[in-house]
This record gives C-alpha cells, structure tokens and sequence, in this order.
C-alpha cells in the first residue's frame, strides 16, 4: 500500500549537531538554532519617543518560542534618545517593562528562553528623531546619504562624545540591562555591532578621537569593555552576551584592519575576569550585509586586501572570516554565535566544523513560525516577504500571519 505520509521537504536535521542541547551560562538549551534580533517596528507609541511592546509583539515572539530554544529581541532602546526610531521598543519606562513581561510569559509558558538586544544608535539616528538633540558619536563624521526619516545625516552631524557623556551611556546601559531582567528576560545582549554607537567607536574610519577612547585599538575598544563590565556588573555576567561585526559596512562604518582589531577585542573579552565576562559573542560572518548581496559584499571586501602594506598583506593572507575570533574566545569559554546568511543547507557544516556553538537564523524566523520543527523534521519553509520586514498595513501582515506548518509553501533556502 502506497504510504500516505509524503517524503521531507529535504533532510531532516533532527539527528545533527543543530538539535544537540547545550548550556549557555546557567541556561541549559535543547537546541542549537537561535532568533536573530530582527527589527520589526510593530510597538504602539505612547508618547513621542516612547514605543510600547504590543500585543502583536506577545503573540510574534510567543509564536516562534520552542522549548529549550533562544529568541534575540529586536534590538531595543536604552534610553530616551537611544534612537528615536518609529515602532521600535525601549525599555526605560514602566509602561515598557510591564508589557515586555507579557512578551517574556509567552515564551517562558513554551518553554523558551529569551534575551533583550540592548542598544544605543548613536549618528545613526538624526536630531529629527530625537527632539532636535544632537546625535552623540565617537567623532563629528556624519553617515552619508539619507536617514530614515528622508533627511540627510550631514544635516545633523553628530558630536563626539565627552567623557562624561561616555560614562553617562556606560550606566544607562547597565540600569537597561537590569530592568530587562526585571521584566523577565533571561539575560541580555549589548548591540555592539552593525554600525551603532558602539560599533562606531570601534570602527576606526569613524573614531578619530585623540583621547583615551580614540586612535589606538585598546582606547576604541575602551567604551565597549566599560559597557560589558556595567551590564555584568549589573546583572552578573552569566546572563550577557555581545554581538559584534567586524566587517561591516552598514551605517558607513569600514574599518582599516578588521582582522586584527576584532582579534585584539576577542583577546580582551577573553581574558576579562570570570564575573565581567560574557557568556557569548554573537557575531555576523563577512558575507552578509543590510544593503549588499552577498558577492558585492565579498567583492567589497577583498578589495580591501588588493593595497599595498603590511595591513592589506595580512588580509590578503588572512581572507575574511570570523573562525580566528572563535578560537579565541572559546579558550576562554566564550560561546560563539554565528549569524549572516544561514540556511538549513549550511548550519549543520559549520556547527560539525566547530567554528560556531549555536547558530543565528532571521529571515527564515520570520516567515517560518514554527522554524525548529520545519528544520528539524524536514518540513517545507514559507518564503519570506522582505516588503513587510519593517512594518506593514495592517502591521500584522508578514508579522503574525506566516502559517505554521501545515501551510506555506516549498522554496529553496
Ligand atoms: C535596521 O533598523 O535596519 C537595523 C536595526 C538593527 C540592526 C541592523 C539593522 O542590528
């Protein structure tokens, strides 16, 4: 009799390394697939500048929960000023507290583990967004081009941060970290990555500072390690991790030698003491890019190796890869999240390779609710509508409404 059960999709990885579990400080996970951080701007704005997590947001998050999995918010403003953005969560009000637990219940209630993405956007967010404020940087370098809200950058440049502007975002971030957990969260993680404000001090084509936070690799560096050790301070470091980006380019960042001042931060988290440690680093391979495609990003990059000096000459040696980072982190215990273009083709490889202890999916978390299951037993993946990634109408359009399985349709990943 012919069977009524149709084949998989493709090869279910429920029997890899993907469905191992793990333990990621005192949190101990059935699998190894974790929701990236993704911006989705679908809060309720209560005041200007102040976005509340939505009932939306409960159902989104509760709906790609799994037991024993890891969720990454969208990143999420520490502070006031922190962006700005339209739609975009903070957690510095009661009011945001108190719904983010509702978000936290839903994922506990299946099981799930989720940490907030702390950040702080720094130039990237201009002074119409913030009140007329003039946006706080490592330097007076604006981002070229246009901002979200279609003025340009340069309009507003940002200002070089003061010392005491510096430790003032040193402890907002720490308070930041420490009401998430009031509201539920299981740890948090510092968005040092990607173009914003920390990343902008460590990328050196924006940190031209001559002070203690500028110029060498350890003073670029200064401002990130002092936010690690406010946040563990704060919340004890078993529960914080940090995403990184070494070869980035969004948000105008591009720095000199990647290769061996991302080496050189590595080395420092991985020789914190225990209790100002991270527990992750979260980091984005160099082929993937918020506006480039993946050869264009590759293409970019390796153009960097074709100059002439000692630095291009490592490159060149070297090529791109975040391999290097994790081996140094993992002398220290640092678990290593890898993210950027991450398919069901190429997860397993590179966790069997030992170059990543979890893997970062987003696109394929967006459209495929129920994404450890479909992975896990070969279903077929929804495909993802890239035109409802930052908000739609009605906002629950590409947000709450992919179908779990069965539904959807097969595509190639
Ligand atoms: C974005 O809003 O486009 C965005 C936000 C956070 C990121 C990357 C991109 O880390």
């Amino acid at each position: 009799m012919p069977s009524a059960i149709s084949p998989p999709a493709f090869t279910p990885l429920k029997d890899t390394v993907l469905f191992e579990p793990w333990k990621l400080g005192n949190i101990s996970l059935e699998h190894k697939l974790v929701q990236a951080p993704l911006t989705r701007m679908r809060c309720v704005k209560n005041a200007e500048g102040i976005n509340i997590p939505s009932d939306l947001m409960v159902e989104y998050y509760g709906q790609r929960a799994s037991k024993g999995g890891l969720q990454l918010t969208e990143a999420t403003d520490i502070s006031r000023y922190a962006s700005g953005y339209p739609g975009v969560p903070g957690v510095f009000s009661d009011e945001q507290l108190a719904a983010w637990k509702r978000v936290t219940d839903a994922v506990h209630a299946k099981g799930g583990y989720i940490f907030c993405q702390l950040w702080h956007t720094g130039r990237a967010s201009p002074a119409g967004l913030l009140d007329g404020k003039t946006p706080l940087s490592a330097s007076n370098i604006p981002i070229s081009g246009k901002a979200l809200n279609g003025t340009d950058f340069s309009a507003t440049p940002p200002k070089p941060m003061t010392e005491e502007e510096i430790a003032e975002v040193v402890s907002d971030f720490g308070k930041a970290a420490r009401r998430a957990i009031d509201a539920g969260f299981d740890g948090v993680e510092i968005h040092g990555a990607n173009g914003y404000l920390l990343d902008q001090f460590l990328h050196d084509n924006v940190n031209v500072r001559t002070d203690a936070y500028g110029g060498s690799v350890e003073n670029r560096c200064r401002f990130p390690l002092q936010v690690v050790r406010s946040v563990c301070e704060a919340i004890g470091s078993h529960r914080v991790g940090i995403r990184l980006s070494p070869y980035n380019y969004f948000q105008d960042t591009k720095d000199s030698d990647p290769n061996s001042h991302w080496a050189y931060l590595c080395e420092r988290l991985a020789t914190l003491p225990h209790d100002h440690r991270p527990v992750y680093v979260h980091s984005v391979e160099p082929r993937f890019d918020e506006v480039l495609d993946e050869k264009a990003k590759m293409d970019a990059l390796s153009a960097y190796g074709s100059g002439k000096g000692v630095e291009a000459e490592a490159t060149r040696k070297i090529g791109h890869s975040l391999v290097p980072f994790q081996k140094i982190l993992s002398r220290a215990e640092i678990k290593f999240l890898a993210a950027g273009a991450y398919t069901r083709d190429n997860a397993v490889p590179k966790l069997e390779a030992g170059d990543a202890d979890a893997i970062v999916m987003g696109r394929w978390f967006i459209a495929n609710p129920d994404l450890p299951k479909r992975l896990a037993e070969g279903l077929p993946l929804n495909q993802y509508d890239r035109g409802t990634f930052y908000g739609a109408s009605p906002p629950e359009k590409g947000y709450t409404d992919y179908p779990f399985f069965p539904g959807g349709t097969e595509v190639a990943a």
